[in-house]
C-alpha cells in the first residue's frame, strides 16, 4: 500500500527564505485593486526590466503580479521602483518551500513495489507482514472518534490541498479523479519536472512526491475491512492543488514557491472549497526573522474571512519544538 508507505513520512514542506528557482530575483506586487489596475501597473512598469510569472485578478481578496528580475539588477534597487508605482500596496520577496526528503519506506502493494524498485528511487522495500500498531491513536487523541459517533463525518465538506501532486488511482483515495470521486477536482501548477505549466489534472505517482498522497489519507480513508484505521473525514470530497514537480535530489524540489502557494489558494477559493490545508511550516528558529510584509498572509486573512478555514502545518518538530507550547 503506496499509502501507508507514505504515513511514515509526516513531514511538512519547510520554508527556504530567500532560495529561488532562478538566478536573480523573484517578486510578488500586490496591488490596490480601488486605485490602480494590472495594465496601469505594466504601464508605470515599462522602464524596469522584469518578466511576469503570474497575474492575480481575485477581487476582494487579491490583485496584482509576480515577476523575475533576471538582467542582474540591483534587486532592492528595482524593488523600490516597483514600490514608488501608484497603487502599489507592497513588494515581497518570493520565497520557496521544500519537501523533506523521504526518511523511509516499507509498504507497497505488488504493483506499486515493481514500479518504484524500477525506478530504483528506494535502497530497499519490504512488504510489511502484519502490524500490530493501532493507527487509529492518533485520531482518538484528536477526538475524531467522538466526531464520528455524532455523525460527522465530513459530508458534503470539500477539503483542499496544497502539496504535491496526488496519487488518486490508489483504492483507498477512490481510485480515479473528477466528479464523483474522492478527489473531485484540484488543479497543476507545475509538471514532474518540475517546469512552471497549467494543468486541470493533479495526478501525480512519482513516489518522491507523495506527501500530498499522505496528507490526503488522513481525510478520506476508506480502507478495505480489517485495517487498523480510519480517516478523519471519511465521507468529505477533496481538491488537489500541485505546486510541487517531482525531480530534485534529497528533499529538493523544484516549485512550492511562494507565488504558487498564492495562486493554489485563490483556485481554491475559486472552485469552492470549504477548508483549505496547506502541509507547509516554518524551520525552526525563523519565526522572529520573517518580513513583516507577507501577500500570502494578507491573501489568506482574507479568504479565511470569506468563511473558508485553513489549516497550516505547526512544523516537523512535536514537542521539540520552540512552538510546542501552542500544540
Ligand atoms: C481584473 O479583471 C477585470 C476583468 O477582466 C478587469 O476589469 C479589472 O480591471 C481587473 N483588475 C485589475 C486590478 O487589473
Ligand atoms: C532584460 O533582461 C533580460 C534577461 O532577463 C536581458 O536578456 C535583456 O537584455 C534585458 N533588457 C534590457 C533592456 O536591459
Amino acid at each position: 500500500m503506496l499509502l501507508l508507505q507514505s504515513l511514515l513520512l509526516p513531514l511538512a514542506a519547510v520554508l527556504v527564505v530567500g532560495a529561488q528557482e532562478k538566478a536573480g530575483g523573484a517578486f510578488i506586487i500586490e496591488l490596490d485593486e480601488k486605485t490602480t489596475t494590472l495594465d496601469a501597473f505594466t504601464e508605470s512598469a515599462r522602464g524596469i526590466n522584469y518578466t511576469v510569472r503570474r497575474t492575480f485578478n481575485t477581487s476582494g481578496v487579491f490583485t496584482g503580479i509576480s515577476v523575475d528580475i533576471s538582467d542582474g539588477s540591483d534587486l532592492e534597487a528595482v524593488k523600490s521602483s516597483f514600490s514608488a508605482i501608484p497603487g502599489v500596496i507592497g513588494v515581497a520577496d518570493i520565497v520557496q518551500y521544500e519537501l523533506p526528503p523521504i526518511k523511509s519506506s516499507s509498504i507497497a502493494s505488488p504493483e506499486d513495489l515493481s514500479a518504484l524498485t524500477k525506478r530504483g528511487e528506494f535502497s530497499s522495500i519490504a512488504r510489511r507482514e502484519e502490524t500490530t500498531e493501532d493507527l487509529g491513536f492518533t485520531l482518538r487523541m484528536g477526538g475524531v472518534d467522538k466526531a464520528h459517533a455524532a455523525g460527522f463525518k465530513g459530508k458534503g465538506v470539500k477539503i483542499a490541498f496544497v502539496d504535491t501532486g496526488i496519487y488518486y488511482k490508489h483504492p483507498a483515495l477512490g481510485g480515479g479523479f473528477g466528479p464523483g470521486y474522492k478527489v473531485a477536482g484540484g488543479y497543476s501548477f507545475i509538471t514532474d519536472a518540475g517546469v512552471l505549466a497549467e494543468s486541470s489534472d493533479p495526478y501525480s505517482d512519482c513516489s518522491q512526491s507523495d506527501h500530498a498522497t499522505h496528507v490526503a489519507g488522513m481525510d478520506p480513508l476508506e480502507l478495505p475491512d480489517g485495517f487498523p484505521v480510519t480517516g478523519v473525514a471519511p465521507e468529505a470530497s477533496l481538491y488537489a492543488y500541485r505546486i510541487f514537480g517531482c525531480s530534485g535530489t534529497g528533499g529538493e524540489r523544484p516549485g512550492g514557491s511562494s507565488d504558487l502557494v498564492l495562486a493554489a489558494m485563490l483556485k481554491a477559493m475559486d472552485d469552492g472549497v470549504d477548508v483549505i490545508s496547506m502541509s507547509l511550516s516554518l524551520p525552526e528558529g525563523m519565526v522572529g526573522s520573517l518580513p513583516t510584509y507577507d501577500p500570502v498572509a494578507s491573501a489568506a486573512q482574507q479568504i479565511k474571512d470569506a468563511g473558508i478555514a485553513i489549516v497550516v502545518a505547526m512544523g516537523n518538530d512535536a514537542s521539540q519544538s520552540q512552538n510546542a507550547d501552542n500544540l
